[in-house]
């Protein structure tokens, strides 16, 4: 389980990468502790809510001890936190959730398959990959509506990238699993995050190529703590615990094996 603490963080910039996709870095000893997949909450200031808005985690720098966000503006909560500038201070709960294993890499053709804002989170995860030198192989598929293809240039960095956009600007038109087909892209292992669908298709395009998948449900979190259970998917097996096929996304995820899951 990952570690949680609640702590004031410093705002040391913000941008905007697209519209509407804002790009967050914050200076937080909780940088230490963070993996890829993982998230952290936000709490808004104005105290509407006393529960925390999750985020996943981009990128981090353990030792300059920087978390960076990057998210899209979806609602009052993270509107405000669009007003951020640096010197600001925010409280945050982190670091929260299970991310991707990145040991089940060791040796393998990896794929990472990203979609709308799911696509942040693995920008950390290719890194990572690409830093420890683990796998035979890193691809990449990241998926957009448009040309507004924010982060590819980074993912460059970290392996080979293909795109889709679903207006046919940028690489393949259409989405991931038509870029996948188009460039008959195998792979042993996946990683993914992005919206249902997509992960729907990403888990059927793993049986076809016979890959591992492993996805993040993190579009569907809600308080990203436990508390208001809006998270639940459908797991195969019974949980011993509660005796029943279910687990929540924020805390027992949001990363999951997707063979364990009902899509
Ligand atoms: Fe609220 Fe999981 S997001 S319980």
């Amino acid at each position: 389980m990952s570690k949680k603490k609640k702590i004031s963080a410093e705002v040391i910039s913000q941008s905007s990468l697209a519209e509407g996709i804002m790009d967050l870095r914050l200076k937080t000893d909780l940088a230490e502790d963070a993996g890829p997949g993982q998230f952290i909450g936000i709490y808004p200031s104005n105290r509407s809510t006393l529960l925390p808005r999750p985020i996943s985690i981009c990128g981090y720098d353990k030792t300059e001890k920087t978390l960076r966000i990057v998210y899209r503006i979806a609602g009052s909560g993270t509107a405000e936190f669009a007003l951020y500038r640096p010197g600001d201070c925010v409280d945050i709960l982190g670091i929260l959730g299970n991310g991707f294993p990145v040991d089940k890499a060791s040796g393998k053709k990896v794929l990472i398959i990203g979609g709308g804002i799911g696509v942040p989170p693995l920008l950390g995860l290719a890194k990572e990959l690409k830093e420890n030198g683990c796998a035979a192989e890193i691809s990449m598929v990241m998926g957009y509506r448009n040309s507004e293809t924010f982060l590819s240039d980074e993912f460059e960095k970290y392996g080979k990238l293909y795109i889709a956009t679903e207006d046919g600007s940028v690489g393949t038109k259409g989405n991931v699993i038509d870029a996948c087909r188009e460039n008959k892209i195998e792979a042993d292992v996946i990683f993914s995050c992005g919206p249902m669908p997509m992960l729907r298709g990403v888990a059927a395009y793993a049986k076809e190529i016979s890959a591992k998948a492993y996805i993040s449900l993190e579009e569907r979190m809600a308080c990203g703590v436990g508390a208001c259970l809006g998270c639940i998917c459908k797991t195969k097996n019974v949980d011993d615990h509660s005796h029943v096929n279910n687990a929540r996304i924020c805390t027992d995820g949001p990363v999951f094996d997707a063979d364990e899951l009902e899509l």
